[in-house]
């Protein structure tokens, strides 16, 4: 049983291992028969043999972390630990991991992490459940539109939001510069962490709970189109690139040109590469380095045709294509790609195009 808003590869992976998933919409209340609440309880009772788990409201949830997670901690930093942060869903891991350290010694603090559309900060601060505060959001793992059974709010000493954009722009930090590839609640488990770090001493021993890896997410999160989608990335495509130098035509030559009339083309627009094109396609380059050696092992070439002396023609990208990724076509031996617009329309993007796009 799962939501439409959880990621494919989730409900792939039960697929795999031989489990039937059924599929609930999130955006339903959790008493509505239709939520994957009443549908568990529903399916529980028809299915002969079946086991409600019921994550929320079983007790045993908060007592497996009470019982493992939180003296796992204890004992791996010797009852140093000053801060527990950790993103809160049904409740059971802050809870339960809480009980066990704060049994150990009060002063520990924890830190609870929530995402904007949640109930659970204003209930935490108000004890109000307040439906208004409830909103879509796209977070996945933690964050709730009811107060599951397994909090007590007395363990907890702090609730902090943390938005969509910053939990998955986080994640996708800590995978580059970390190495650590997690999933979205990690990402924003440390963003809250980030958000709180004023009230943080030199000294002090923070313990962030990773909940899971990042493989889940490879078509959310660690995917540049679903991030630009969303608004959470601006990654500068060659699309913008195209865009920003405005109507530019491209200069090329065709298979009959010279190349003389080529190197004159070069000088008049100062420029290193033109590629070749036939019947609106490329079909091979030109480079000013190429020429060089060319024309000076054979000064006669001058009025060669120019597919006499041509090289590869230049990659192509799609037209969406981040800046960021253009190193894997523009190399040592050529300094450009070229990508085609919706009209069918070819730009050429060099190196330096990559350089100034990336320095912005
Ligand atoms: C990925 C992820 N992050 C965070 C949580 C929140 O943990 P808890 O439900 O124990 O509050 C869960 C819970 O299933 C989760 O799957």
């Amino acid at each position: 049983m799962t939501t439409d808003k959880q990621s494919k590869e989730k409900a792939d992976i039960l697929k795999a291992v031989g489990a039937e998933v059924i599929v609930c919409p999130t955006n339903v209340l959790p008493e509505d028969p239709r939520s994957y609440y009443s549908v568990a309880a529903r399916l529980a009772k028809e299915i002969p043999n079946s086991c409600h788990m019921n994550q929320y409201d079983n007790l045993a949830n908060r007592q497996a972390h009470y019982e493992s997670t939180g003296p796992e901690i204890w004992q791996q930093t010797d009852g140093k630990v000053t801060h527990l942060v950790c993103t809160a869903g049904t409740g059971g891991t802050i809870t339960g991991t809480a009980m066990y350290l704060k049994e150990k010694n009060p002063n520990i603090k924890i830190w609870a992490i929530d995402v904007y559309g949640s109930l659970l900060t204003k209930y935490f601060r108000t004890g109000e459940i307040d439906m208004n505060e409830v909103k879509p959001y796209i977070s996945e793992g933690f964050g709730e539109d009811f107060v599951p059974k397994n909090y007590d709010m007395r363990f907890i000493d702090h609730f902090e939001q943390v938005t969509d954009r910053d939990g998955a722009v986080m994640a996708r930090k800590l995978a580059k510069e970390e190495g650590l590839f997690c999933g979205y609640s990690a990402g924003s488990c440390l963003q809250g962490l980030l958000q709180l770090k004023a009230q943080l001493k030199k000294d002090d021993l923070v313990v962030c709970i990773l909940h899971d890896h990042g493989s889940r997410y490879v078509g959310k999160i660690y995917n540049d189109q679903w991030m630009m989608e969303r608004g959470f990335l601006e990654v500068k495509t060659i699309r913008d690139m195209v865009s920003a130098r405005g109507a530019k035509k491209l200069i090329s030559v065709e298979p009959t040109h010279t190349v003389a009339d080529c190197v004159e083309l070069m000088k008049k627009y100062d420029i290193e590469q033109i590629p070749i094109m036939k019947e609106g396609e490329p079909i091979g380059a030109i480079s000013q380095q190429g020429l060089f050696k060319k024309v000076f092992d054979d000064p006669v070439l001058k009025n060669a045709t120019v597919t006499q002396v041509m090289e590869p023609a230049f990659p192509v990208a799609p037209f969406d294509t981040a800046a960021e990724k253009l190193r894997l076509y523009i190399t040592k031996e050529n300094g450009a790609v070229m990508a085609k617009d919706e009209a069918g329309n070819y730009h050429i993007i060099t190196k330096y195009d990559v350089i100034a796009a990336l320095g912005n």
